[in-house]
């Protein structure tokens, strides 16, 4: 579900007309509803209530410190890829003795700064990472808490960009070698085996992959908790959502026209994952990033021109692939709708940005209703994995960001003005 309706033909996020918030802060704009992610955080952490469990926000999706701190005064922890973000945590309000880091990459650095703030435990990625977080906490008279993260090696049946758990992806550690891995870093005397890791990958819609792995890793996790003494199994993330509505009609309100539709609801993988996680006897930590934030988040965007040429009807926006590259990268499907709302014929329209390529396209053949200059579009489901990814491409500045609360709302990320984006910059003094 999500917090975004009409009202007569005006388009609200909560109370608050996205008119509005496009009057007073511009375009691209995302609008974030912070009763949509509430509304998502414990959908989830109550389906778990069963279960000693950890909800660590997958921070990547949406870091945005307004989103994080609604999601901290949850209780929520978060998993962390990298400094910035632990420090991103910190920033806003979370606890680091709630985080886990993940990533194949860690520096020493990293490694030092996420010691030195406690975090909860790193998700290991590789025998030579083990080795260097090792090394690090010896030096820092300290056991580093760790999970081994294991590749179960099961096919996620999702986007090939986002699929991380077979032996084609980097990620993790292979099935079969992770007992030997734990064997070696029981040896390791600054190494702490708090617990092991799965994710298999991102937007599944199915609850099947997940409990394939979880049926595959299970007797495996439970000698390994029983020999080395583990507090925990990581589930990772993963849980999709709804993008595309079943009928192109305009209707965003999609739980209510989807309802013969499968969706993964957290019941459906409650229901079926706490059986299997229950005897197991261990913490149960979740790494969701789009689940939480996907639904909670749009991109408004307004008409600049629109064109006809060659067969097709181009709407011309001033949003692009630098604000939001999902449909540019995974080809993904984000649902347009207008802002003030319209009747009449629909026409098949290609929705582009200004960037000069060809892949700066929101959608292609979409039937919209007929839009001109100055009117302003919503694309939906765009909380997740869209301003995080946002570049300053064609020297375009990084799109600011809104949070609704009720009738209230307030800009928590600000336009990036074009001195921003080049004051890191400076030229040489033979030009000078
Ligand atoms: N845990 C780990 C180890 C991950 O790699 C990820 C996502 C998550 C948790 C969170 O997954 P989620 O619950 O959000 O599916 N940019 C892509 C998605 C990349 C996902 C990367 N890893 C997209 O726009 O679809």
């Amino acid at each position: 579900m999500h917090d975004f309706h009409y009202s007569g033909s005006e388009l609200f996020c909560e109370a608050v007309a996205i008119r509005s918030l496009v009057e007073k802060y511009g375009t691209p704009l995302y609008v974030y509803s912070q009763s949509t992610l509430t509304d998502h955080f414990q959908k989830l952490d109550r389906s778990l209530s069963t279960l000693d469990h950890m909800v660590c926000y997958a921070m990547k999706a949406n870091s945005n410190q307004a989103v994080m701190r609604t999601l901290a005064d949850l209780g929520a922890g978060f998993d962390v890829v990298s400094e910035g973000e632990l420090r991103r945590v910190i920033a806003a309000g979370g606890d680091p003795r709630k985080c886990v880091f993940a990533g194949v990459g860690k520096t020493e650095a990293e490694i030092e700064f996420a010691l030195k703030h406690g975090i909860y435990s790193f998700n290991v990625e590789s025998e030579p990472e083990l080795a260097r977080i090792n090394a690090v906490a010896a030096r820092m008279k300290k056991r580093a808490p760790v999970a081994v993260r294991v590749n179960p090696n099961v096919d996620a049946g999702t986007h090939a960009k986002i699929t991380t758990g077979t032996y084609e992806n980097k990620f993790g550690i292979a099935y079969e070698k992770v007992e030997g891995v734990y064997s070696r870093a029981s040896k390791l005397k600054n190494i702490n085996l708090r617990g092991i890791q799965m994710h298999i990958g991102s937007q599944l819609t199915d609850v099947k992959p997940f409990e394939r792995a979880v049926a595959k890793i299970a007797p495996l996790v439970s000698k390994l908790a029983s020999r080395y003494g583990f507090e925990f199994i990581s589930i990772g993330g993963g849980i999709g959502i709804v993008y595309e509505p079943a009928l192109e009609s305009g209707e965003i309100n999609w739980w209510k026209t989807t309802a013969a539709r499968k969706i993964l609801t957290p019941s459906v993988y409650a229901t079926t994952l706490v059986p299997m996680l229950q005897p197991l006897g261990l913490r149960v930590l979740l790494e969701p990033g789009r689940f939480i934030v996907g639904n909670a988040g749009i991109l408004v965007t307004r008409v600049e021109y629109v064109k006809r040429t060659g067969r097709k009807n181009f709407v011309i926006v001033d949003a692009a692939m630098n604000d939001l590259i999902r449909p540019a990268f995974y080809d993904s499907y984000h649902q347009i709708v207008p802002v003030a709302a319209k009747g009449g014929a629909r026409i098949p329209s290609d929705v582009v940005g200004p960037i000069c390529e060809s892949g700066d396209y929101f959608a292609k053949d979409r039937p919209l209703p007929k839009v001109g200059e100055g009117d302003c579009l919503a694309l939906l489901s765009a909380g997740a994995y869209g301003s995080v990814m946002g570049s300053n491409y064609n020297t375009r500045g990084l799109a600011a960001e809104v949070l609704v609360h009720g009738k209230q709302s307030a800009l928590v990320r600000r336009r990036q003005s074009l001195d921003d984006i080049w004051k890191l910059e400076s030229l040489p003094e033979w030009f000078r």
